[in-house]
């Protein structure tokens, strides 16, 4: 606490503010241009052996579309009946564009894919992967009760159990070289997150920080949504929603080392590496093989997300270029000098290709100042 006294007086000018509410929109998904900014995979399943085509854009108007309530339908063919060991039409889409550290991802969805055979995901992840790291905010398999959140990654990065977090914690490893890459997990215990629960409580919001300080996932069933994610002029505030589902915080891994600028992917997979396993079919959807189940298209009634936005927060306060400054200029660099600091914040956003979040939201040389000690406070905290 005492390091309050040592913030410069045009740092304490700026911060109440900054701080209590720095996000603000970037970038809408939504309605009639929710497809615009994303390239879809025009290939079968090449990643995970999945007995899925995934269409091109061109092909894609029977498996992503807009329905008549102006929502993203993003599903998987359930028309067409499949010979044996066919490929069912589905969708892998990604974003063109990549979000850096300091950036809040929201999704709120009416209905998420489910059901035998279906392997869902929202996720991120870097252009080069492992290496810049892979983030899952949603993601379940067959008959799967609840979400589950993963993060992939090189070797060094872990999840820390002493962290509060809602969901349960079920493997610490990050690293996508161990079990398989499992990943470090938390299990969300609210049955509402996935499934036939999520629908029949019309659906819900997940939200995901991605700060250089940690990386948290909330969920919100749509009765408990915060109102500043209801209202589209809102400037959400993470630090008022309680605690997340999902918490990686940087002591037990350096986010800005294992994540690079993150590309949003949108998937439904059917059987392959994960949902197909006879292990992992069988117990909950019964004695015949998955690659069997595929044929029936009545099967994938249910495979289906119903999104109503996806919204990108920038302006959050701890990002790469932050840290940066904090790495570069360290604490006594703060006490001892602002000009240090301001220097430095330069140097971070150079650092970043001008990208600099907050910094550049800001603008001034004071204001860069002024966050440099604000990060380095919120660290000294
Ligand atoms: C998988 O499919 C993608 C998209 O068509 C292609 O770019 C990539 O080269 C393929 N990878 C392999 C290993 O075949
Ligand atoms: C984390 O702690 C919980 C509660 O004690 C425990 O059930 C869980 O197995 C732990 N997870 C790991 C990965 O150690
Ligand atoms: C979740 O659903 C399962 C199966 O319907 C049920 O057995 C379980 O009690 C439910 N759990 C909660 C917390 O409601
Ligand atoms: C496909 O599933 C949707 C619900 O997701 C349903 O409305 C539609 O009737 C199904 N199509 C066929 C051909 O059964």
């Amino acid at each position: 606490m005492r390091w309050r006294s040592l913030v410069p007086f045009s740092a304490l000018a700026l911060l109440p503010a900054a701080a209590q509410s720095a996000y603000t929109l970037e970038q809408v998904y939504a309605g009639d241009t929710f497809y615009d900014g994303w390239e879809f995979w025009g290939n079968r399943d090449n990643l995970t052996n999945g007995a899925t085509y995934y269409v091109t854009k061109g092909e894609s108007a029977g498996v992503a579309y807009t329905n008549e309530a102006g929502n993203a339908i993003i599903r998987v063919d359930n028309r067409s009946e499949l010979a044996p060991n066919g490929l069912r039409n589905s969708v892998r889409m990604t974003t063109a564009r990549t979000f850096d550290l300091g950036r809040l991802i929201v999704m709120d969805a009416l209905h998420l894919p489910y059901g035998c055979a279906t392997w869902p995901a929202f996720w991120a992840h870097a252009v080069s992967w492992p290496s810049g790291g892979e983030i899952d905010f949603f993601e379940g398999v067959n008959l799967q009760e609840t979400n589950q959140v993963a993060m992939h990654t090189v070797s060094g990065c872990y999840a820390d159990n002493a962290t509060q977090a809602t969901g349960e914690l079920t493997f610490n490893n990050c690293d996508h070289g161990v079990d398989a890459n499992r990943g470090c997990t938390f299990v969300d215990p609210r049955n509402g997150s996935y499934g036939a629960d999520f629908a029949a409580g019309g659906g819900g919001v997940y939200a995901a920080e991605l700060a250089s300080d940690g990386i948290s996932v909330w969920f919100f069933p749509r009765a408990d949504i915060p109102a500043d994610l209801r209202s589209e002029a809102a400037t959400p505030d993470p630090t008022t929603w309680g605690l997340p589902m999902a918490s990686y915080p940087s002591t037990t891994c350096n986010i800005n080392q294992y994540f690079a600028p993150q590309q949003l992917t949108i998937n439904i997979a059917l059987c392959g590496d994960w949902a197909g396993q006879p292990g992992v079919f069988s117990p909950t959807c019964g004695m015949g093989t998955c690659a069997d189940y595929v044929k029936d298209p009545s099967n994938f009634d249910n495979a289906y997300f119903e999104i109503s936005s996806i919204r990108v927060f920038s302006g959050g306060l701890n990002t790469r270029a932050a840290t940066a400054v904090a790495a570069a200029s360290g604490i006594i660099g703060a006490i001892g000098g602002q000009a240090s600091a301001v220097s430095a914040a330069e140097r971070g956003r150079t650092a970043v290709g001008g990208q600099g979040g907050v910094a550049g939201a800001v603008g001034a040389a004071a204001a860069a100042a002024g966050l440099a000690a604000l990060a380095l406070l919120q660290r000294a905290l």
